[in-house]
């Protein structure tokens, strides 16, 4: 477990535990949280806490303010995945309410609702309604598809030098516009709302992942084709972006794709 001294600059300090905290969105809210003087615990499998398994959870989560839940499922296999989220989310909220946690933040995904068709999706709805039904406040946060994820999108239906793809719309987001929410969210009073958080832009699937082989030099060919659906389920083009439900608030992060695209590897 990584733990850093608080730092006393006349503000509230916190004690926050990022459950996921080595992860693509987990690993960079460490430091920022830091400088802002809070003491940060960076909780994981390969730090000694298994939300699924319990092991660990329960030392973490002593004298800690805000949870960041942000922990993926090794399996996205339909049953893998929603036995994970399952049994972490309702270990961290009994745990949280034990420790009187006063703020848990959940990550979750930009039309669950509409993609109940989809295993992974059903797995994150129930970590929303586990996470909803305890006394712990909470907000919860319904992010787009992170521009990190595209390629591995694109790996899962890759077939020699060629890709199928669908060319559903999406409004896919940098993993740090994400991280730095995250950030605001954690410093912030629980609201007990869901709200979402978008893309700049919107951009179709297939399209995206022609722009991320070009921008890699890849030669392989991506195929249009609208019957992979997306994760394997039928979806519309108002499947997963933001703005459809007129009762969720939206916020949009600032890089571009293109810009995303220049900067990383
Ligand atoms: N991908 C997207 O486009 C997208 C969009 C919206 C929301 N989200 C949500 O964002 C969240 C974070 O995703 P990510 O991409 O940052 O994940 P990631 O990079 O795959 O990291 C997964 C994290 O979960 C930890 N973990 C795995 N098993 C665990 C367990 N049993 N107990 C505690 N921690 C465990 C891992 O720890 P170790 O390093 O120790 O293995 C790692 O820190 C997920 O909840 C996902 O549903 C993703």
């Amino acid at each position: 477990m990584s733990r850093s001294a608080p730092v006393d600059h006349g503000r509230n300090i916190m004690k926050i535990l990022v459950i996921g905290g080595t992860g693509l969105i987990g690993k960079p809210l460490v430091g920022p949280l830091e400088a802002l003087g809070h003491e940060v615990v960076a909780a994981s499998p390969s730090t000694g806490v298994n939300t699924v398994t319990g092991e660990g959870l329960e030392a973490a989560m002593r004298g800690t303010d805000v949870v960041i839940d942000i922990p993926n499922s090794p399996s996205f296999a339909d049953d893998d995945v929603l036995r994970f989220f399952e049994n972490s989310t309702e270990n961290i909220v009994r745990e949280a309410e034990a420790a009187g946690v006063k703020h848990h933040i959940v990550l979750s995904i930009a039309g669950v609702d509409r993609t109940q068709n989809i295993g992974y999706m059903r797995a994150k709805l129930a970590q929303e309604r586990i996470a909803r039904e305890s006394t712990v406040p909470y907000t919860i946060v319904r992010a787009t598809q992170f521009f990190e994820f595209i390629g591995a999108l694109a790996e899962g239906s890759a077939d020699g030098d060629r890709v199928r793809l669908s060319s559903v719309l999406m409004q896919p987001i940098a993993a740090s516009d994400v991280s730095a929410a995250l950030v605001e969210v954690a410093t912030s009073d629980a609201t007990n709302t869901t709200w979402e958080l978008g893309g700049p832009e919107k951009i179709r699937l297939a399209d995206a992942a022609r722009r991320l082989f070009q921008a890699r030099g890849d030669a392989r060919e991506v195929v249009t084709d609208d019957s992979m659906g997306y994760f394997g389920g039928e979806v519309t083009d108002e499947s997963i972006i933001t703005g459809v439900d007129p009762a969720l608030q939206v916020r949009l992060g600032t890089t571009t794709f293109d810009s995303w695209l220049a900067t990383s590897n």
